[in-house]
């Protein structure tokens, strides 16, 4: 639908009410949502002008969400950088930016309504156990709050991809959830809130993570990928393993616990039945 007369200026809500009031604005235009932790790299952005192809208008939130966080993660030193996040999606056409506080989405405490599906099961929840509970019921809120026909996920985190389309499935909430592709740096390091935590030379070890599963998607050797992801300077490695057509793997370098995933190459899979 061609928007007439749209205001280009970007909304910021804080609270439910501020959101409605924008929501109804928007009358019968599509709305595009892009939940988001914030410190908002190309990756997040990718999303955000994918969303902006698929509706009329889009919305974006920032919120860290505790819920989702180990008390052993990252909560507190997760970089939290709001005004720049907000120039880069506001310079993004981004309409409405919700940027909910803690009461807001947990008026009544952090008490969780609903569980994740058993795709959360393995992989990142035999390292993170209250991960994707915690993420599905934050987007459950979110939703509920933004109300969008569309939502866009990366296929970075596959397996939230995945958790989120199940909770949909199983909860009947009629947004359709779209996957994107991976954004990553020029040596192939899929962009992460959490490359910031890197030093220059964990920086280069970081860059064979994709580069190793790359590996594994051609051999299928799961168990030389592990060892060479060990050998390049990885310090620990939680997983790599194969599903949906996909090499996934996690592993440690320092402080800092990085993900990625790379399509396994359809010959390779073909063999291999
Ligand atoms: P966050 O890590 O901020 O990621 C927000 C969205 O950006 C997710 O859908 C994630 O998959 C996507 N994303 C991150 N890096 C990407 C990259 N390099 N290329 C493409 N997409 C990328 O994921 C979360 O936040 C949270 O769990 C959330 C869904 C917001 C719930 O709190």
């Amino acid at each position: 639908m061609f928007i007439k007369d749209k205001d280009k200026t970007m909304k910021i809500a804080r609270t439910i009410e501020e959101l409605d009031a924008f929501r109804e604005k928007l009358g019968e235009g599509t709305l595009a949502y892009v939940p988001t932790m914030g410190a908002l790299h190309d990756g997040h952005l990718s999303l955000v002008r994918l969303a902006r192809k698929k509706c009329d208008y889009v919305a974006v939130s920032i919120f860290v969400n505790p819920t989702q966080f180990a008390p052993d993660e990252d909560f507190n030193s997760y970089p939290r950088t709001e005004k720049e996040d907000a120039k880069k999606l506001e310079a993004e056409g981004v309409d409405i930016l919700f940027l909910p506080t803690e009461n807001v989405i947990y008026p009544e405490g952090k008490d969780l309504d609903i569980k994740a599906g058993n795709v959360a099961e393995g992989l990142e929840t035999t390292f993170r156990p209250a991960f994707f509970d915690g993420v599905v019921n934050v987007v459950n809120r979110l939703f509920n709050a933004v109300k969008p026909d569309i939502a866009v996920f990366g296929e970075k985190d596959f397996q939230q991809l995945q958790v989120i389309t199940q909770m949909v499935e199983n909860e009947s909430i009629p947004i359709k959830i779209i996957g994107a592709p991976t954004a990553r740096d020029e040596n192939g390091l899929a962009l992460s809130s959490r490359n910031l935590y890197l030093s220059e030379d964990e920086l280069v070890i970081a860059r064979k993570l994709n580069i190793a599963l790359r590996e594994a998607a051609k051999t299928g050797d799961l168990e030389a990928t592990g060892k060479a992801l060990l050998d390049y300077g990885f310090d620990k490695i939680d997983y790599v393993e194969t599903r949906w057509n996909r090499v996934l793997g996690a592993a440690w370098l320092g402080k800092t616990r990085l993900i990625d995933n790379i399509a396994i190459d359809e010959k390779v899979a073909a063999a291999a039945q």
